[in-house]
């Protein structure tokens, strides 16, 4: 038997890949359909896909000879393609080196070929559905017919339809410990219809099934005779599969330029979407330059031409100043290159986003930092109605603002999912923490320029003849932080030089009277703040800065908002308890009795620098002594 299996597990080494790309050369001319399943482990998941896997390889083993036949003897250039197709939403995962817990099975039957992106039901599910999902073109949702549509059947239809999928199909499951009853699925399957019907779905298919005993997945069930709707596997072979991608615009992004010698010089990618051909014309993306395809390279030789999935390296008429994350578009169809836009978000992390906070933002061609600038609402699952909301919770979805630092090359997710999509990554943890699909580019931003002004931040510098700096304290309340900065300015002041304090307890008097002591307030807190201090700093200013500013993740911000060496970052590191023990305003002992919510150190964290530029520790020191080992330091590096 060995010999006949058909079904494979791709790992993240893809040390089966030989055995793949035999196989799909084999199945070249079927369509294929991919999809998922979304539903627990105990809805039956599992059994489901280890029944279509087992059932469909009995129906296929007729076939088993001629395609032993046929891979051996082929060697297409549709293979790369389907290889591609098979590990594509991998990639990305891949370089960052996370590992993601989504194995792909893939099957086939005489009539068409599938790939099942096969999540576990645990916790972390909304991550793994999104990345199994990204490319599915059709999502089986699993219900337990004794329990009905539950909150998280809605979570997933609701995401299935975020993500693009077109099909859904309600599997009514264990149907047999229903009774077989109709009365039953009849009511399951019209509670669902109404939800997934709002949702603008092609088409929406309930079935009622028993994964255990096969009804109706793979032959329909004697023991539904009421029913004559079709199987899940009937329905898998013939729902209409439209290639998306291949029919959108021309998007290739380059992954790696290839310059061997000075006569050479290619550009290597996967063809994202649409078709490329020797003679087209073509414009990459940012800089708008124009030229034409001379040639369509690839390891089984040249090509005329070339479409989305395919691995080639094209080469250009032209010599551009072409590099990796560049994309190549069709020149009357360009994607939007802005620095803000609108778009879905779905949350994976057990810690919040936080409008404010800087992630890392990656496509396909580009990595940037980024920030959400307003959470415009989340959608309540139950009712998908829209809700006020501070910050994204762990499965939570909701439609945002964002903001890049550089522009980025995209088009709306609903005209390209590849292009179209996007993934945020937390800067402190590497981890994937949301997925985002843009729905469109927000114009008002792009027509604000930056004004460029004839005296320069030198200029003003200059003019006070000091070095510009922003001098960070941070540190736990009452740890000293603002006496500390206060004997270090006024030692400034008498050397001559231009300061400003920004102190939290003055700054939250005025620009941010607006702000409380919760997370997501003390992130726009810093934000502010750091901005403040940027524009000290481009006036010339050393800017002396005294907030608790507990996230590392925002000190950091701060940190990159100037250049490099105008940040000094101070720890004033002073132990809880003695803070407590001072207590200059009484408010420990107030946190301490519950009176005060969102205390640092006791019910909200501190997160202490890992690498001050001056680490700081307080006690048994006077302030005086410290302010002056501060000076001594900024006069070593000629700050002052
Ligand atoms: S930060 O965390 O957002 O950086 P910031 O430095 O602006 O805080 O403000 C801290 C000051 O606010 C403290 O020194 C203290 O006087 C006061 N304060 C009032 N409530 C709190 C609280 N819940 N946590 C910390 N500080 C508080």
């Amino acid at each position: 038997m060995d010999g006949v299996v058909r079904q494979y597990e791709v790992t993240m080494e893809l040390d089966v890949a030989d055995e793949i790309r035999e196989f799909l050369a084999g199945q070249e001319n079927k369509s294929l359909l991919r999809f998922l399943t979304c539903g627990s482990v105990d809805d039956g998941k599992s059994t489901l896909i280890g029944r279509l896997l087992y059932d469909t390889k009995l129906i296929f083993e007729d076939q088993l000879a001629t395609l032993e036949r046929d891979s051996r003897r082929h060697g297409t250039t549709g293979e790369d393609m389907d290889l591609a197709l098979l590990v594509d939403g991998l990639e990305a995962e891949r370089e960052q080196g996370i590992t993601i817990d989504v194995a792909y099975r893939f099957f086939a039957t005489p009539k068409r070929k599938f790939i099942v992106a096969d999540t576990p039901g645990h916790e972390q599910y909304t991550r793994n559905m999104a990345t199994g999902a990204s490319t599915a073109d059709l999502a089986i949702v699993l219900v337990d017919a004794r329990k009905g549509v539950l909150r998280q059947t809605r979570r997933h239809t609701y995401i299935a339809s975020l993500l693009g999928i077109r099909h859904v199909v309600l599997a009514v499951n264990k149907f047999d410990l229903a009774g077989y009853d109709r009365a039953v699925f009849d009511r399951i399957a019209e509670e669902y219809n109404s939800i997934a019907g709002a949702l603008g779905f092609d088409t929406v298919v309930a079935i009622p099934i028993s994964a255990r005993h096969g009804d109706n997945v793979i032959m329909p069930s004697s023991n539904t005779p009421w029913y004559d709707g079709p199987t899940i596997l009937g329905h898998l072979e013939t729902v209409p599969v439209g290639d998306r991608l291949a029919e959108a615009p021309l998007r290739f992004p380059v992954q790696y330029v290839n310059r061997p010698n000075l006569d050479f010089r290619g550009y290597c990618g996967t063809v994202a979407s649409g078709t490329l051909a020797v003679g087209d014309k073509i414009v990459v993306a940012k800089s708008g330059k124009g030229s034409k395809l001379v040639r369509i390279v690839t390891s089984d030789g040249d090509l005329d031409r070339a479409s989305a999935g395919q691995s080639v390296t094209v080469l250009l008429e032209d010599e551009l100043d072409i590099s990796r994350g560049d994309m190549l578009v069709a020149p009357d169809s360009r994607p939007n290159v802005a620095d803000q836009f609108e778009a879905n978000l779905v949350w994976f992390d057990e810690h919040a986003l936080l409008p404010g906070r800087s992630y890392i933002l990656r496509t396909e061609t580009d990595q940037t930092p980024a920030t959400v600038t307003a959470l415009k609402y989340k959608v309540d699952v139950n009712t998908f109605a829209k809700e006020a909301a501070k910050h994204l919770e762990l499965n939570e979805t909701g439609v945002a603002n964002l903001s890049t630092q550089a522009p980025i090359a995209f088009d709306a997710y609903a005209d390209n999912r590849v292009t179209g999509a996007f993934v945020l990554i937390d800067r402190l943890t590497n981890a994937t923490v949301g997925a985002g699909m843009i729905t469109h580019p927000l114009w008002r931003a792009s027509n604000v320029h930056w004004q460029a002004l004839d005296v320069e931040k030198t200029a003003r510098a200059g003019q006070k003849h000091q070095r510009p700096a922003v001098l960070w304290f941070t540190g736990l309340s009452g740890s000293g932080k603002s006496t500390i900065a206060n004997l270090l300015e006024k030692s400034l002041y008498a050397e001559g030089l231009h300061t400003y304090i920004l102190d939290g307890d003055n700054v939250r008097h005025g620009l941010n009277r607006d702000l409380g002591f919760t997370e997501d307030d003390r992130v726009e807190n810093i934000r502010r703040v750091g901005e403040v201090a940027r524009l000290m700093v481009d006036a010339g200013l050393i800017v002396l800065v005294s907030f608790i500013s507990p996230f590392r993740a925002e000190r950091r911000m701060a940190r990159e908002m100037v250049d490099d060496g105008e940040f000094v970052e101070i720890f004033v590191d002073t132990p809880f308890e003695e803070c407590a023990r001072r207590d200059p305003k009484g408010l420990y002992a107030k946190a301490l009795r519950g009176e005060i919510r969102n205390f640092t150190g006791v019910d909200s964290p501190y997160e202490a620098p890992e690498r001050a530029d001056i680490h700081l520790q307080t006690p048994g020191r006077t302030p005086e002594e410290i302010a002056d080992e501060i000076l001594n330091w900024l006069k070593e590096r000629d700050y002052c």
